[in-house]
């Protein structure tokens, strides 16, 4: 049986690009190590997606597609719960409760809404302004403890604590307060061309990134195109040697060593030996998740079936949540 005292981390990635070399040692890779210790819940947003037009069958290819990764990366799904949102209607029906406690102002802060307004002029829609309620009600819906999140997601889990916190300051304890999760392990990896900026999916230079699923070859050669400096140290220093200490940070946390190890371990080498050897070590981490996803992705049916039966473990776990909001605000319960 299940303890029910573990505590709850939600995470929520978007199926709408390729995932990169960062998200793997940002976040996927340190993902299964957390299985024994928490209860997880990985959730597909694919809701979230349509804010910005989608075609629909690559959707639903990137939807699979990112449910083979999370079990090729070693998240176990009978030990964690790795389901679709729109598979949890509860999701679209909190959301539209959690909206009317949040303000206009308050939308109106959140600079990705500002960023993405920008960038899709032609399709302001009224889901990019709501975005960050939706991702309030996955979050609440669990009563989760723990978020994990990079920088730019800060704002939006903001947000969901304080319409959190307003909707139990007027109707009594309802949520639990989510905080943000920075996993102990995990390094923030940055672009191979321009190592002053994240690594990126929707990067439109490919040098730039590393797909989890890329092949050897084109691992080697991106590695090899890496820019570094006009030194000759290996030595990490992200003000002077930013090119040179992204590459220490891959390679200790392939590697799992620290920094100081990576640097002796290269004193003396030259920058091209040593980007040649950390090609070598992210391929041959990445060899075999790419033969796992590949072999999972073939096989549909038995991804349908944990999708159905994780389903309705999340069904359950969120209704409970979404029974108690109905009840206080007063609807009609039969
Ligand atoms: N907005 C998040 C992102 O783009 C994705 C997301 C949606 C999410 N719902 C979430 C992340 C809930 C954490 C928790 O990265």
């Amino acid at each position: 049986m299940e303890n029910p005292n573990k505590k709850i981390i939600f995470s929520g990635i978007q199926p709408s690009g390729n995932l990169t070399l960062g998200n793997y040692l940002g976040a996927l890779k340190n993902f299964s190590l957390l299985q024994d210790e928490y209860r997880c819940y990985y959730c597909v947003v694919d809701m979230h997606t349509l804010t910005v037009r989608q075609d629909p069958a690559a959707l639903k290819e990137r939807s699979y597609a990112l449910l083979a990764l999370y079990l090729a990366c070693g998240i176990d799904p009978e030990k964690n719960v790795l389901f679709m949102q729109s598979h949890v209607p509860a999701h679209a029906e909190l959301s539209w409760i959690l909206g009317c406690y949040t303000y206009m102002g308050e939308l109106n802060r959140m600079t990705q809404f500002k960023d993405k307004s920008k960038r899709h002029s032609d399709n302001i829609n009224g889901g990019l302004y709501t975005y960050p309620v939706l991702m309030a009600a996955d979050i609440l819906l669990y009563q989760s403890d723990l978020v994990p999140i990079g920088q730019d997601q800060k704002q939006h889990l903001e947000l969901a604590r304080n319409v959190a916190e307003r909707f139990n300051n007027i109707y009594g304890d309802t949520f639990k307060i989510p905080e943000p999760f920075i996993p102990k392990q995990g390094a923030k990896i940055m672009s191979l061309q321009e190592p002053d900026k994240k690594m990126s999916k929707s990067d439109t230079n490919a040098n730039n990134f590393i797909l989890i699923n890329e092949e050897r070859d084109i691992i080697m050669k991106k590695f090899k195109r890496a820019v570094t400096d006009s030194g000759n140290e290996i030595r990490f220093d992200e003000a002077e040697k930013p090119g040179i200490s992204n590459l220490i940070n891959i390679y200790s946390a392939v590697k799992g060593i620290t920094r100081e190890d990576t640097e002796r371990e290269f004193a003396g080498l030259r920058y091209g030996d040593f980007k040649a050897a950390v090609g070598i070590a992210v391929a041959d981490e990445l060899a075999p998740i790419k033969e796992k996803y590949e072999e999972f992705l073939k096989n549909r049916d038995y991804l349908d079936r944990l999708l159905r039966q994780n389903a309705e473990i999340a069904n359950g776990a969120a209704s409970q949540t979404l029974r108690d909001v109905y009840e206080k605000v007063g609807f009609v319960q039969l």
